[in-house]
C-alpha cells in the first residue's frame, strides 16, 4: 500500500508510520519540514520508505510531493494522510486576523492544496482513501484557540462534503478527531502533571490506530479516544451547559461582573 503521510517527523504521524510499518507491504512517502528526522525514520522503516522534506505552506509543495510519487511509485497512491498541523494559542483580541490566517494556511489550505494535487492519482489507484486529521476542537470551540478551531472546523466540514463526492470515484474519505494526545507540538503538560486530569490525555499510538480505521478500515469518522464523541453530543444537545463548562472560571467571573449569562 503506497501512502503519503504528512506530519511524519513527530507525534501522531511518526507513530502512524511505525504502526503501519508493522503491516507490510506498506510503502511510505513521509512528508514534513525536518529532513534529519525524516531521513532517520525512513532508514529505520526500510528501503521502501522515501521522504519529501518540504514546508506544506509553500506554493510549490503539492507539486513537489506529486512529482515524488510519480517518480518513485509510478503515480500509484492508495492512501493520503493529511496529518501535519500546528497550533499557536491566542485570543482574537491579541492575535487578530493574522493568527487565524496562519492556522488556516497550514491546517486547512495546505491540506486542500495537497489533496487537489494528489486526487487524480488516488482516483486512478482506487480503491483508495484520504484521512484528514482534524480535532475535537474541530467540533467544539474554546477561548484562546479560535484560530485553531476555525481551521479544524473547516477541515471537518470540507471532509464531510469530499466523502460524499468521492464515493463514486472509489476514494474513501475518513476523518480523525483527536482529543488530547501528548506530543511535541501538543504536550498537554498541565493535564499530565495532575492525577485528576492525566486520564484525559491519550497516546500517539491510539491516534495512529484511528488513522488506520478511518483510512483502509473505511470508517467515516473516529474520535481519539472514542468517548470524546460524547462531548460533541453534549455540545449539540445541551449547548448552554457545554458553553458554561468551556467558558472557565475567568469567563464566569467576567460574566458575573457584567451580569451576563454564559448561554
Ligand atoms: N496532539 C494533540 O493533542 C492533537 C489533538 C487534536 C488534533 N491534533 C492534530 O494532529 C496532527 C498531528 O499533531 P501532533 O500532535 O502529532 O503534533 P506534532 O508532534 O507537533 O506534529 C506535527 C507534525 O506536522 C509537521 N508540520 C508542522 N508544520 C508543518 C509545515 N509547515 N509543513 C510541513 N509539515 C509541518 C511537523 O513536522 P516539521 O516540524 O518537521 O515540519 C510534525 O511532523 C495535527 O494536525 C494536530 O492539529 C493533535
Amino acid at each position: 500500500m503506497i501512502t503519503v503521510l504528512t506530519g511524519a517527523s513527530s507525534g501522531i504521524g511518526e507513530a502512524d508510520a511505525r504502526g503501519f510499518a508493522r503491516e507490510p507491504p506498506a510503502r511510505f512517502v513521509l512528508v514534513a519540514r525536518r529532513e534529519v528526522r525524516l531521513r532517520a525514520l525512513a532508514a529505520e522503516l526500510g528501503p521502501a520508505t522515501t521522504y519529501v522534506a518540504v514546508d506544506l505552506v509553500d506554493e510549490d509543495a503539492p507539486a513537489r510531493v506529486r512529482a515524488h510519487v510519480e517518480e518513485h511509485h509510478g503515480g500509484t497512491l492508495h492512501l493520503l494522510v493529511n496529518n501535519a498541523g500546528s497550533s499557536w494559542r491566542s485570543t482574537f483580541g491579541d492575535g487578530g486576523y493574522e493568527n487565524v490566517r496562519r492556522h488556516m494556511a497550514l491546517n486547512f489550505d495546505a491540506q486542500l492544496r495537497l489533496t487537489e494535487a494528489l486526487l487524480p492519482l488516488l482516483r486512478a489507484s482506487a480503491p483508495s482513501s484520504i484521512v484528514n486529521v482534524s480535532s475535537v476542537a474541530g467540533r467544539v470551540s474554546r477561548g484562546g484557540a479560535g484560530g485553531y478551531s476555525a481551521s479544524k472546523f473547516a477541515l471537518a466540514g470540507w471532509s464531510d462534503a469530499l466523502r460524499a463526492e468521492e464515493l463514486e470515484h472509489g476514494v474513501h474519505v475518513g476523518l480523525v478527531l483527536p482529543g488530547f494526545i501528548a506530543t511535541e507540538g501538543f504536550p498537554a503538560a498541565e493535564l499530565t502533571a495532575k492525577a485528576a486530569t492525566r486520564w484525559v490525555v491519550s497516546t500517539p499510538d491510539k491516534a495512529a490506530d484511528a488513522i488506520v480505521e478511518a483510512g483502509p478500515g473505511g470508517k467515516a469518522e473516529r474520535y481519539v479516544p472514542r468517548p470524546w464523541a460524547a462531548v460533541v453530543v453534549l455540545r449539540t444537545l445541551l449547548p448552554g451547559l457545554a458553553r458554561r463548562l468551556s467558558t472557565g472560571s475567568a469567563g464566569k467571573a467576567a460574566l458575573t461582573r457584567t451580569g451576563g449569562e454564559p448561554t
